[in-house]
């Protein structure tokens, strides 16, 4: 198989092209991404020599480009990691995330019915739901009701391609993961950001009461969670994927705050994000009944490992921090 995936040079994109060279090795892979400010090809530096690894600079709301590099490539999969990811920035300005989260998933959705993919993933977000909390979890069923300019660009683009399944019957799926965690990501996001502010001596500046809650996935386990989707996914379907590893903002800083007090990390609570959503929680039964997905990590564990990757990996960090806004 030929597979495309897009924004493979950011977070949970690089993560993933790691994992599906260790997994498919007989499979050539095309990471298409813009390398906007999140996008970083040092995310992949110690795999970019393989043979069957390629990367194209690009847009995926360029239909040109787009089509290129899947004709050029004879692509038979696409994975859509590309977005603009980050809630702060969509408060803002919601333009680049209209542009990339909602025209780019059109774009490539056009280009996938035209040259007649065998599949396309859309990776979404339970932020799509709302505020949920664990007594009630949002299965694949309820109701869309984003707070943020970037949770309903997300939205906006899972009801777009379920359009083109039923309309077209483009054969794709959706993944809707809780909030990531590991090594790679930019260091804009609460974990990245807390670990690298207290290495640097900086405060800690933590929203509001610090009492909003959010599921913590290991970016790991939900590579593994899209890659089985990828594979087996049956066609129309969303799937959610949860760690139930449920942790306030000031919880998740007071872990950190553990394991590097030989810094003296202080914390600042600073006002609150507008419509900040109280919390997360998803019900995600349908992929461990029918892909037989679970995590594998816990939070205490998978967070310890994360802390150390960043303590010891300032040369990946430190050149990124130009086009982190301070909070
Ligand atoms: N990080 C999380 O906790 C989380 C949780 C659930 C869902 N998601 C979703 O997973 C996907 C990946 O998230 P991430 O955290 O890795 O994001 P990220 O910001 O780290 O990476 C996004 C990548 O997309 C690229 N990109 C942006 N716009 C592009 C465009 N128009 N064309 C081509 N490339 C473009 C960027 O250069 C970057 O490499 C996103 O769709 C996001 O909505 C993330």
């Amino acid at each position: 198989m030929n597979i495309l995936v897009t924004g493979g040079a950011g977070f949970i994109g690089s993560n993933f092209i790691r994992q599906l060279l260790r997994n498919h090795p007989d499979d050539r892979i095309v990471n298409f991404d813009l390398l906007t400010y999140a996008g970083h090809l040092s995310n992949l530096a110690d795999i970019s020599p393989q043979a069957n690894y390629v990367f194209v600079k690009g847009d995926i709301a360029n239909r040109q480009a787009a089509e290129a590099v899947i004709y050029d490539n004879q692509i038979d999969v696409v994975v859509n990691f590309a977005a603009e990811s980050h809630v702060d920035r969509s408060i803002l300005d919601a333009a680049p995330f209209i542009h990339s989260n909602f025209l780019g998933v059109k774009t490539l959705l056009e280009a996938v019915r035209k040259y007649r993919l065998k599949k396309f993933i859309q990776i979404s977000t339970d932020e799509v739901y709302g505020p949920t909390t664990s007594r009630f979890p949002a299965d694949e069923n309820a109701r869309l009701n984003p707070s943020s300019p970037y949770a309903a660009s997300k939205a906006a683009a899972d009801l777009l391609a379920l359009s083109y399944f039923k309309t077209f019957g483009v054969p794709l799926c959706i993944t809707r993961s809780a909030n990531n965690y590991g090594r790679y990501q930019f260091p804009e996001k609460l974990i990245p950001l807390m670990v690298t502010n207290t290495l640097r001596g900086r405060t800690l500046p933590i929203y509001g009461n610090g009492q909003n809650s959010r599921d913590w996935l290991n970016v790991d386990d939900n590579c593994r969670a899209i890659e089985l989707v990828m594979e087996n996914g049956r066609p129309g379907e969303i799937y959610n994927v949860a760690a139930h590893q449920y942790r306030t903002n000031l919880q998740v800083v007071n872990r950190i705050k553990k394991q590097l007090a030989a810094w003296q990390p202080q914390i600042k609570f600073v006002a609150d994000r507008p419509a900040n959503d109280t919390g997360y929680a998803i019900n995600d039964t349908k992929i461990r009944r029918q892909l037989g997905w679970q995590p594998e990590f816990d939070f205490e564990t998978g967070i310890g490992d994360t802390i150390d990757w960043y303590v010891i990996h300032p040369e990946w960090w430190r050149p990124l921090l130009k086009n982190v806004k301070n909070r």
